[in-house]
């Protein structure tokens, strides 16, 4: 499907290559990594790289720093287990500039084959308004760009989008990049049917595009998550304090409407589990009411698909040939809350 360049297609022998990666893990309290699982998913390209005789500098952003170092939140454990990953050191550039003299020293003092990781990308508020002086001094770093970050993808930040204007060499991807890319082109365009697709999440205006194309693509579009509750405003429905984004009940609308013009069936939530507030901490135990999407108190808000619905989507899901997922249907980092997109995985 895709005809990218990636790093099969490149000589990086003595050159400088910024890797943009997702090394967005989940960190306890002591900063162990609690799942590694992107740390493994990178280490095939990083390999190769060394293997070509690279200079290999690893970017990533971790969390939501919103433009401040905060210590919490530096990839400083990431380069610890990323060189026991690799057997070999991964020289981590302290840096609360990111791109600062520490950095530059680093890579400066690099010789093939070496490899450092740059601090979290998000220490610098521009990075996620792809700001140009930011994306300017990434591309400074390097000779060649490599974006293997597939789980930031949906971003246009400094570190995978702007920083590709500014890199005078190739901009390719990464094996890790390349396979997603190929099965969710598959999935995509030559599905077996029926076809599902399932969007969740919070947001509606984060998948704009998304909606309307997969709708051409597939049988049934199922709609959870915070998302749910804009489509059922739509609809004319209380949804009490749920989530909502008033600047798109017309696209919701629009979305309905075309489902119904090509004949697809657009399927919504039919209960949700609600409570009267967002649960605080977010994995905090809390009480929810199940109640129709009919029957929605004011003062509550949906928090997670009924068990009607999860029982809906389970059938519509057991019954498809392909299924293409993007997004929870509910607040899954709470054990009750995430009752919805369990019952809707296992099928
Ligand atoms: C993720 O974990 O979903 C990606 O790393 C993107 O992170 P973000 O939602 O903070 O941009």
């Amino acid at each position: 499907m895709l005809n990218k360049k990636s790093v099969d297609d490149i000589n990086v022998k003595g050159k400088k290559v910024l890797v943009r990666c997702d090394f967005n893990v989940p960190l306890d309290a002591d900063l162990n990594i609690t799942d590694e699982n992107r740390l493994v998913a990178a280490l095939p390209t990083i390999k190769k790289l060394i293997a070509d005789g690279g200079k290999v500098i690893l970017c990533s952003h971790l969390g939501k720093p919103k433009g401040e170092p905060k210590p919490e939140l530096s990839l400083a454990p990431v380069a610890k287990r990323l060189t026991e990953l690799l057997g070999q050191e991964v020289k981590f550039a302290a840096d609360a500039n990111v791109v600062g003299d520490n950095a530059k020293a680093a890579v400066a003092a690099m010789n093939d084959g070496d490899v450092i990781l740059l601090e979290n990308t998000r220490y610098r508020a521009e990075e996620t308004k792809n700001g140009e002086a930011f994306s300017k001094e990434l591309a400074s770093l390097a000779d060649v760009f490599v974006n293997d970050a597939f789980g930031t993808a949906h971003r246009a930040h400094c570190s995978n989008v702007g920083v590709t204007e500014f890199v005078k060499g190739d901009c390719v991807v990464g094996y890790l990049m390349q396979k997603e890319i190929d099965f969710l082109g598959n999935a995509v365009d030559n599905p077996v049917r029926p076809f599902v697709a399932i969007l969740g999440g919070a947001k509606v205006a984060d998948k704009l595009n998304v909606i309307s194309n997969l709708l051409e693509k597939c049988d049934t579009l199922i709609i959870g998550g915070g998302m749910a509750f804009t489509f059922l405003k739509a609809q004319g429905k209380e949804i009490g304090k749920s989530l909502v984004d008033d600047t798109k009940l017309d696209y919701c609308r629009e979305m309905v409407e075309k489902a119904a013009k090509l004949g697809k069936k657009l399927l919504l939530p039919v209960d949700a589990a609600v409570a009267a507030s967002f649960p605080d901490p977010i994995d905090a135990p809390i009480e929810v009411q199940n109640v129709s999407v009919d029957a929605i108190p004011a003062d509550t808000m949906g928090l997670d698909i009924g068990p009607e619905t999860a029982k809906l989507y389970a059938d519509t899901v057991k019954s498809a040939k392909t299924v293409v997922w993007n997004g929870p249907m509910g607040v899954f980092e709470n054990p009750t809350l995430a009752q919805g997109t369990i019952a809707v995985a296992k099928y």
